[in-house]
């Protein structure tokens, strides 16, 4: 048999195997890894958000134009403590142990949040400028307050 051949019945037996291999079971829940990822992605587009939505409304961007990314914050900040879930605790993260010891006071965190993303979303749609910019400044204020309890400071880096 040459090397070509050899090669061609390699492949023909490992597309066999493949064919006939159990498929892997995918567990019903996400890891508490995927749980961080998840939450730390959506942590970073939530700072792209709120930039975008201060500099836009800065220019005198019209409100409902801005309806979408106000609107977008919102869901996050319902979504928001639902990752933070008992099986991340010890993961790999900048979320302070405090987050899972002192649950009443996250949720509080996370509400104050929700409240003010929901303000934010409303004045949007409804083309309300001192609303939304009041409500752009208790999102922002909710975003330090939760991390001034509950988020450590990143490593330093090295050099
Ligand atoms: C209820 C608490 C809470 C609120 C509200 C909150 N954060 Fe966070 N944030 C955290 C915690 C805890 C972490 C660390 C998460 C981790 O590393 O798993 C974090 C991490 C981050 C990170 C780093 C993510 C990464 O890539 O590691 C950024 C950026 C961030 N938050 C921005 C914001 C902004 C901007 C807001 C408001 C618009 C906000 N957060 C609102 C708790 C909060």
């Amino acid at each position: 048999m040459n090397a070509a051949r050899l090669l061609l019945a390699g492949a023909v037996l490992t597309s066999a195997v493949a064919l006939y291999a159990k498929p892997v079971a995918r567990p019903a829940a996400p890891s508490a890894a995927e749980l961080v990822a998840a939450r730390q992605s959506g942590m970073d587009m939530s700072a792209s958000a709120l930039t975008l939505l201060k500099n836009a409304s800065s220019n005198k961007v019209p409100l409902k134009n801005l309806a979408f990314p106000a609107g977008g914050l919102a869901k996050w900040a319902v979504a928001l403590p639902t990752l933070f879930a008992d099986s991340t605790k010890g993961a790999k993260s900048e979320a302070k142990p405090e987050v899972f010891t002192d649950r009443a006071g996250f949720n509080a965190k996370a509400q104050a949040y929700i409240d003010a993303t929901k303000a934010l979303a409303v004045a949007a749609a409804a083309d309300d400028k001192p609303a939304f910019d009041a409500a752009l400044a208790s999102t922002g204020a909710a975003c330090k307050g939760c991390h001034d309890s509950y988020k450590a400071a990143p490593p330093a880096k090295p050099g």
